[in-house]
C-alpha cells in the first residue's frame, strides 16, 4: 500500500501532479480529449500519475510507462442522463492488478439519490484494495443540484475518509484549509471546468497553500492551447513552492 502511494506523491515534496483524463467515461469524447493517443503521450513527462478509465489506459498508454496509475473504477452515467449519481464497480479487482494500478478511484454522490449505491460500491473497492494492498481513491462528486460549499465538501470528504480510502479527490473551496484539517488521509484537487491559465495557477497555488497534496487537474490542463506549457507551470506550484505569479511568469516566459 505504501509503495503505491509512493509512486503516486513525489518523494521529495510529498505532493502529487495527477493528470485526469477519464471525463470520456460518462462525458464521452470531450474538447481536448478526442485524440488521447496523442494527448497523453505529450503530458505524461510532466506528470506524477495519470488518471483515466481501463479502456484509455489499455489503449493509448505506452505498456512501459513508469508513471503511477489512478485507474477510475466505477461508471455507469451518462451526460444524456439526468440524474448522475447512479454508478456501479465497473473493473475487477484483478484486472486493477494486472494493469499496475497505484489507485482505484470511486465516485462518490453524497446528498445525492445514489449515495447509498456510491457509498457500497466504494466499500466493496477498498475491501478488495486492502486484499490485495492497492489504494482507493474516494471522488466527492458534485452533481447540478448539489450545493459546492464548505460545509458540504467538510461533510462529504470526511464521509469518504472514514469509509477508509487512502486518499480523497474533492474541489477548492472556501475555509479550504478546514477540510484539510478535518480529513485524515492526503486530499487532492480537481481543476473543474476550463478557467484562463493564470485563475487555474490561482486554483492551484491557493490549494497546495491551504494543505492539498496535490491537483487531479484535467481540463484546465488539456483544454489549454498551451497545455505542455500549463503542465509545467502547475508542476512549478506542486512541487516548488512557487506561488501563482511565479508560475505564471515561467508560463509565459514558455509561452512567448
Ligand atoms: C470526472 C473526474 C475528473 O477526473 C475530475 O473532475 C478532474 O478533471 P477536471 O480538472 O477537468 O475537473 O473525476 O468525474
Amino acid at each position: 500500500m505504501k509503495k503505491h502511494l509512493a509512486n503516486i506523491f513525489d518523494p521529495k515534496s510529498g505532493n502529487t501532479v495527477m493528470f485526469a483524463f477519464d471525463h470520456g467515461y460518462f462525458m464521452g469524447s470531450t474538447a481536448g480529449l478526442e485524440r488521447l493517443d496523442i494527448v497523453i503521450p505529450k503530458l505524461l513527462p510532466y506528470v506524477d500519475c495519470l488518471m483515466g478509465t481501463r479502456g484509455a489506459l489499455r489503449t493509448c498508454v505506452p505498456a512501459d510507462n513508469r508513471k503511477a496509475i489512478a485507474l477510475r473504477v466505477s461508471s455507469g452515467s451518462s451526460m444524456l442522463n439526468e440524474d448522475l449519481s447512479h454508478e456501479v464497480v465497473a473493473v475487477d479487482i484483478e484486472d486493477s492488478i494486472r494493469m499496475n494500478a497505484d489507485c482505484m478511484a470511486v465516485q462518490t454522490f453524497i446528498g445525492a439519490d445514489g449515495q447509498l449505491s456510491s457509498i457500497d460500491n466504494l466499500s466493496r473497492v477498498i475491501n478488495a484494495g486492502f486484499r490485495y494492498s492497492i489504494p482507493t481513491l474516494g471522488v466527492v462528486a458534485v452533481g447540478k443540484d448539489m450545493e459546492r460549499t464548505d460545509r458540504f465538501f467538510k461533510l462529504a470528504t470526511r464521509i469518504v475518509a472514514e469509509m477508509g480510502v487512502q486518499l480523497v479527490k474533492t474541489y477548492y473551496c472556501d475555509n479550504f484549509e478546514e477540510i484539510v484539517a478535518a480529513c485524515p488521509v492526503p486530499i487532492v484537487v480537481a481543476g473543474g471546468k476550463k478557467l484562463p491559465e493564470r485563475e487555474a495557477l490561482n486554483l492551484a497555488y491557493k490549494s497546495i497553500q491551504g494543505g492539498a497534496r496535490g491537483l487531479d487537474m484535467g481540463r484546465n490542463i488539456f483544454q489549454s492551447d498551451h497545455s505542455v506549457e500549463m503542465v509545467q507551470a502547475i508542476r512549478k506550484i506542486v512541487h516548488e513552492g512557487y506561488t501563482d505569479q511565479q508560475a505564471w511568469e515561467f508560463f509565459e516566459d514558455l509561452t512567448h
